[in-house]
């Protein structure tokens, strides 16, 4: 693995750390009273940050896998509401149609995608089929033209924000993970409505929703890929969304990080700083070199993704150690703060809240173990 980042994409981090300082961190404590950024997805669509590995023919920026990753990395690192949205939008909600859409889908619907125009979604989740995906209940029955689909979907990120969702659906109940199929829906879709809105421990300014079908009635060119191959679609574009959920992590344990270091040389105690203490130079040790080894684990995962390699296992392990460093970072950077990392006067206690779901989403870290070991013992 090449561990230098190119000129092109030390150009994006710099570019996309300075737009999050410049725009998302004033926008943070709206977001933290559960306001939508729409305004910031928009100035993100016009960089082409919505759209960053994908091709320019389908109104993409043509950059790489990496360049993205560092993207949801920066952005986090300031908001990892806006880093889910972006991370959601274009691995699961943009990639599944660019990888196994037809000509006319990815006319129709990337070109939209990749400029911002329109916000993605990726359609799961029910409520009784969550880390065992391959048990979902919501079916899809063809009527002429339309497939008809009666469901209903959980937590589903961008939900009631989104122009589209890839909505997975069992076309063969008797064929089990073999017999669902994908499809994309459309926001105005007869019979899609728009349920309760999950109220969250963190990412507030992230919406999660219900979703229920009702009869819904979706032409039968959204049709997505070959019938029977949704669980596949779900898994391997899992597999890129899982990279980006790691850089999540990564952004929320290394604010923590840094934001520890800043209060760590501030704040005196017993005449010296608290920093220079050993109980805490240990801690902001362990920290970071924790930090550290998400940060490679991030990076050769989408090094390898990037390569056009098999990165099944690496996207688990990634997401997996990211997720587990961003809640253990963010439990000790309270701790360094101690009784003002508790307030919502320093920013700690809301990396705290955001990191727990990165250990659930996109697979618990239950699931990243067991894809792990399932590729351990092929
Ligand atoms: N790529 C392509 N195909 C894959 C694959 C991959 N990465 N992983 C599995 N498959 C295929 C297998 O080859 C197999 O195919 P065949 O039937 O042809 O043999 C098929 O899928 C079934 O595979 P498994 O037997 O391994 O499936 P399983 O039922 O044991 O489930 C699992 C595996 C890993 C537990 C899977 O169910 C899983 O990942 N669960 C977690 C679900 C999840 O991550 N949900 C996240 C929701 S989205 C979200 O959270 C977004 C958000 O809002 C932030």
């Amino acid at each position: 693995m090449n561990l230098r980042f190119t000129e092109e994409q030390e150009m994006m981090r710099k570019m996309v750390r300075d737009f999050a300082q410049s725009e998302i961190a004033p926008v943070v404590e709206r977001m933290e009273q559960g306001e939508f950024p729409r305004d910031i997805l928009k100035k993100m669509g016009e960089l082409g940050l919505m759209g960053i590995p994908i091709p320019e023919e389908y109104g993409g920026s043509g950059m790489d896998y990496i360049s993205y990753i560092i993207a949801i990395h920066e952005i986090s690192k300031v908001s990892a509401t806006v880093g889910v949205i972006l991370s959601v939008h274009t691995s699961v909600g943009t990639n599944p149609i660019l990888n196994f859409g037809t000509e006319e889908q990815k006319n129709k619907y990337v070109k939209k995608l990749a400029t911002g125009e329109f916000l993605g979604a990726f359609a799961l989740t029910e409520p009784s089929s969550g880390s065992d995906a391959a048990s979902l209940k919501t079916k899809a029955v063809k009527q002429g033209e339309y497939y008809v689909l009666n469901g209903s979907k959980v937590f589903i990120t961008n939900g009631g924000e989104a122009d589209t969702y890839i909505v997975f659906a069992s076309t063969n109940p008797s064929k089990g993970s073999r017999g669902i199929s994908a499809f994309i829906v459309e926001k105005d879709t007869p019979g899609l409505i728009i349920g309760k809105d999950e109220h969250k421990m963190g990412l507030y300014g992230s919406r999660t929703v219900q979703l229920s079908f009702e009869d819904a009635k979706v032409p039968a060119r959204n049709f997505l890929g070959e019938e029977g191959h949704g669980f596949k679609i779900a898994m391997a574009n899992l597999d890129f969304g899982r990279i980006g959920i790691a850089a999540q992590s990564l952004g929320i344990a290394q604010a923590a990080l840094e934001h520890s270091i800043e209060y760590a040389k501030e704040r005196h105690q017993f005449g010296k700083s608290i920093a220079s203490q050993q109980g805490i130079a240990f801690k902001l040790a362990d920290m970071a070199t924790n930090v550290e080894a998400a940060e490679l684990l991030t990076y050769r995962a989408a090094f390898l993704k990037e390569s056009g390699m098999k990165c099944k296992q690496e996207a688990s392990m990634a997401k997996y150690f990211a997720s587990k460093t961003a809640m253990e970072v963010s439990t000790e950077a309270i701790q360094v703060f101690g009784g003002y990392g508790y307030t919502k006067d320093y920013p700690v206690e809301r990396f705290f809240r955001d990191a727990k779901v990165c250990e659930i989403y996109e697979g618990t870290s239950e699931i990243q173990r067991i894809v792990i070991s399932k590729e351990l013992l092929k």
